[in-house]
């Protein structure tokens, strides 16, 4: 009797009985054990891809809820069937997709079912596809992200696995794909944990699903698999395109070209399939004035490839950023990868156009993609509608840094973005990680991500979201809270006798009611970005925490810090731009015109009016992306009536409906600053 592939647990069980084989002669197959699969990874990323021949795999695919880790073909407990069918009516099959619910691609399912909402865990998803004979090409099914682990069978045998969300990978089926119908499925996994990237606590909806697009991609037999066009020097207009080819021999010949100004560059392949080409084109700059954009071909073979590009540089010069050898200041958002009014992941190009036109709206120049890859089309629309863009991996908070692991899923993650959008003009930062505490494993994971992300592109600057607020800075802000309370009066008798204790213990030290601080950033990791971006709540979370310090009342702190706010100057121990990657407060849209408490639009004004007072003051800050553009989804955000799950620091509710804030920073942006 030939079974096809793994015996299943049910056979197992059933030959050993048969066979009446003794249970001491031989270990007993345990059927209720996990199997073990053999995965191949994905292959190295496919560039371009807007630019191929492709077949949109989008739209209802069947689904089934798998918490318990059982839909693995030739599971005990069912799994999809490798070649069983429903015929005769008396074939017991429990995964069935043929009447499964269907949820929609791209999409995350949380927001897709209330039965989901807070899921985590794996789903099974099922499609079909028609392929017909292949002649001379090779046919690649991609995906433009899956959250956060992916297990692909294609008719029924393992095809590969991707762990690590938010990034494209693909596998080359050629040879798997079968000329008519063929069964794709696809275990996803959202759950996080103490090693994964991210890890499990974060202050965003941990989306899970097949989230972005997937498509089937056919390419000639040799194909270009990326290229990268950059502007390497402005003055002399000079041009460098790197090519990586698949399948060509050495010495095959290749082809850029710029048809709008008539300008052509021959190179040649070398044995690897690599090739260069180094020319000068008379381009217009691109600028977020100017948006201009040209299309580059690159040709090699059979191949033909088109890529919409904008020219431009961007550099740091002590303290200063430029772009295009002028100083800009970064007038910009922090965003999350939610589309504005609907729910779930943003996901399309609409999505992404939505939100960075509200971020036009707010006078902005530059946009904080935080805290995760974002889907192709964002970095797509920056570069039509003259947005910068800061792109980031999700190495937050508590990452476990001396996990191999993590550290190769963070290095794949990252690559995979800086491979996919270095032909972005707006992209103009590749940030490797936000709010991570300093410990020595922490430094040497995110050298290794630095160098890593200068080896694949010099074009762009790096750098990273430090936390904010040492303990002793704190302290010293304490002190003049203390002694403006007290010259301020009006005080009780317990925050009086605190103040005086707070001040006689700083003894000479101890400010006038008149004094100002310096909260200099001493961030080690500060020697190894190009520019220090601080994540700094002044007005929101500190007073909180002084209020547990002191035993004060945030009623009497919040109002002092409100005020001594003016007199904070941010500085940085290395001679580098500033960036506030972070400031920001909560309000819950319509909770205005009355008393000025916390929760209100009013207080959210008052902060981003004090930020700014400070920030302008401070002469290394060189830009600012206030969190955050929009109420965003986040577990950590309970408050009943407030919150009710969202993240209420917005400058505009879920829907779009903007907060007095908004304004605030508006009429700033319109400023010279
Ligand atoms: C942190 C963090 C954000 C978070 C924000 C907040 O700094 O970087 O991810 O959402 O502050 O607390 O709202």
């Amino acid at each position: 009797m030939k079974v096809d592939g793994p015996l299943s647990p049910l056979w197992v069980l059933v030959l050993t009985v048969l066979m009446g084989v003794s249970a001491g002669a031989q270990e007993e197959e345990n059927p209720f054990a996990d199997q073990e699969i053999e995965f191949t990874s994905a292959d190295t990323l496919l560039g371009l891809v807007d630019s191929r021949a492709s077949m949109s795999l989008n739209g209802p695919w069947r689904v089934i809820v798998d918490p318990m880790g059982v839909g693995h073909p030739g599971s005990f407990f069912g799994g999809f069937p490798r070649n069983k069918k429903a015929s005769s009516g008396m074939e017991l099959i429990e995964y069935d997709f043929s009447t499964a619910q269907q949820l929609r691609v791209p999409g995350d399912f949380n927001s897709q079912d209330d039965r989901l909402f807070f899921y985590q865990g794996g789903i099974w998803y099922f499609r079909t596809f028609e392929s017909e004979q292949l002649n001379d090409t090779k046919l690649h099914l991609w995906f433009g992200a899956a959250n956060f682990d992916a297990q692909i069978y294609l008719n029924g045998e393992p095809l590969g696995r991707h762990t690590g969300g938010y990034v494209p990978f693909s596998f080359e089926i050629t040879d798997k794909v079968r000329s008519g119908t063929n069964e794709l499925m696809v275990r996803i996994d959202n759950s996080l944990s103490a090693t994964s990237v991210p890890t499990k606590r974060t202050d965003w909806w941990p989306y899970g699903g097949l989230t972005r697009d997937v498509l089937l991609v056919e390419t000639p037999q040799n194909y270009i698999r990326n290229a990268k066009i950059a502007l390497i020097d402005r003055d002399s207009k000079t041009i460098r395109v790197d090519i990586w080819a698949v399948g060509f021999d050495a010495g095959t010949s290749a082809k850029v070209s710029l048809p709008e100004l008539d300008v052509t560059q021959n190179l040649v392949l070398d044995e690897n399939g690599n090739g260069t080409a180094v020319f000068t084109a008379p381009v217009d700059l691109w600028s977020t004035d100017s948006p201009r954009l040209y299309d580059i071909v690159i040709e090699a073979g059979k191949e033909r490839l088109e890529e919409r590009v904008g020219f431009r540089t961007i550099e740091t010069k002590g303290q200063a950023i430029l772009l295009n050898g002028e100083e800009i200041k970064l007038k910009g958002i922090s965003t999350h990868e939610e589309p504005i009014g609907d729910a779930g992941v943003a996901y399309s190009d609409e999505h992404a156009l939505g939100l960075l036109s509200a971020a036009k709206d707010l006078g902005a120049n530059f946009v904080r993609a935080a805290h995760y890859p974002y889907s192709r089309h964002m970095a797509k629309a920056a570069d039509e509608l003259g947005l910068l863009l800061w792109a980031e991996i999700p190495v937050y908070w508590n990452i476990d840094w001396e996990n191999e692991s993590t550290l190769s899923e963070a290095r794949n993650m990252m690559g995979r973005l800086v491979e996919r959008d270095w032909n972005r003009s707006s992209v103009i930062i590749w940030s490797v990680a936000n709010e991570t505490p300093y410990s020595e494993p922490r430094m040497a994971f995110l050298r290794t991500l630095i160098d890593d992300t200068r080896a694949l592109d010099s074009t762009r600057l790096v750098s990273a979201a430090l936390l904010g607020g040492s303990r002793e800075k704190f302290a010293e802000i304490i002190t003049h809270l203390a002694a403006r309370g007290l010259a301020n009066g009006g005080l009780g008798p317990k925050e009086t006798a605190i103040f005086q204790g707070i001040l006689k213990q700083a003894g000479d030290a101890a400010p006038t009611a008149s004094g100002s601080v310096d909260v200099v950033i001493d961030d080690p990791l500060a020697e190894l970005v190009d520019i220090v971006a601080y994540n700094e709540y002044f007005g929101w979370y500190y007073s909180a925490l002084f209020a547990d310090e002191t035993g004060i009342g945030e009623d009497v702190l919040r109002p002092l810090m409100m005020d001594f706010m003016k007199d904070i100057t941010i500085k940085a121990k290395v001679d580098k731009p500033i960036h506030i990657s972070e400031f920001g407060a909560g309000a819950k849209y319509g909770r205005k015109g009355g008393e000025v408490l916390i929760w209100t639009e009013e207080y959210q004004a008052e902060v981003y009016r004090a930020q700014i007072e400070m920030l302008r003051a401070s002469p290394q800050v060189q830009g600012m992306t206030p969190w955050i553009l929009k109420d965003f989804r986040a577990m950590l955000r309970p408050l009943a009536g407030v919150q009710d799950y969202y993240n209420r620091k917005g400058l505009m509710d879920e829907n779009g409906n903007r907060k007095l804030a908004f304004d605030v920073l508006n009429t700033f942006y319109a400023e010279e600053w």
